[in-house]
């Protein structure tokens, strides 16, 4: 299965910073990795990302969408704007939208379902606090987050649906899940996938987010599962997310 290393810029960079990003990071993917890459720019910088991407196979998605088509939802953006704007993927139930803006396991599975429909490929991310990995909670919660964003899903859908696992307690704190941490739940992932949507859960790249960096990713995306990462802060970089890309290989 091909890696896929996905950088998610979450609220940062300006259009000039982007466009300075994206001037040095095609500059150092000569020659060309054998990751897929993907990144996920403030909703505003997309379509320049798109631009700047066009000659490359680097693809741009946005970093949340609402699951209606459109209508009155002040401040929101639908899978057909995000498309409109050249995006092909789209991060859904990210940690920090579960957490800080209250988004729920049943608004994920509507976000997933109304991302597949639309035809944009969905990051659907799951993962424990530190206090529900020191109570032992790690996997029931994981899996839970699991059933719940993908239920009732067609599976003959899920084609292009990418799962991240991103325990929170590794998020901007430099404290990366071991290897073996992360090995140990991507074969629960996996073991989860295969059961909700049979052959096609076999196919689903499984990412691991939470401080990668240049020096830990090569080793975490060697694992069993791990088939790619999701990149905060460490994506922020076109030197350090190039040294993540190249890592994959
Ligand atoms: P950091 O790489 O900054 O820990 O962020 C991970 C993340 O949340 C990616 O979605």
């Amino acid at each position: 299965m091909k890696h896929l290393v996905a950088g998610n810029w979450k609220m940062n960079h300006t259009s000039r910073e982007a466009a300075e990003f994206a001037r040095r990071l095609i500059e150092k993917m000569k020659p060309r990795p054998s990751a897929d890459v993907w990144i996920f720019p403030p909703f505003m910088l997309i379509q320049a990302m798109v631009k700047a991407f066009e000659k490359s196979d680097v693809r741009i998605g946005g970093q949340n969408m609402h699951h209606e088509k459109k209508g009155a939802f002040t401040g929101e953006v639908s899978a057909d704007q995000l498309l409109d704007a050249g995006a092909k993927a789209v991060i859904i139930g990210h940690s920090e939208r579960r957490q800080i803006f209250q988004e729920t396991d049943a608004q994920v599975n509507l976000k997933v379902k109304a991302a597949l429909a639309a035809g944009l490929a969905p990051v659907m991310c799951v993962g424990e606090t530190l206090a529900e990995r020191e109570s032992g909670r790690t996997s029931d919660v994981v899996l839970s987050q699991l059933r719940a964003g993908l239920k009732s899903i067609d599976r003959k859908s899920v084609a292009t649906l990418e799962i991240a696992y991103e325990p929170v307690w590794a998020i901007g704190t430099g404290r990366t899940a071991t290897p073996a941490q992360a090995a140990e739940v991507h074969a629960l992932v996996r073991k989860e996938l295969r059961e909700i949507l049979g052959d096609a859960g076999a196919g689903i790249r499984i990412l691991y987010g939470g401080s990668v960096k240049p020096d830990n990713a090569k080793d975490l995306m060697s694992r069993p599962d791990v088939n790619g990462c999701l990149v905060g802060g460490a994506s922020l970089d076109a030197d350090s997310f190039a040294g993540i890309i190249f890592g994959a290989q």
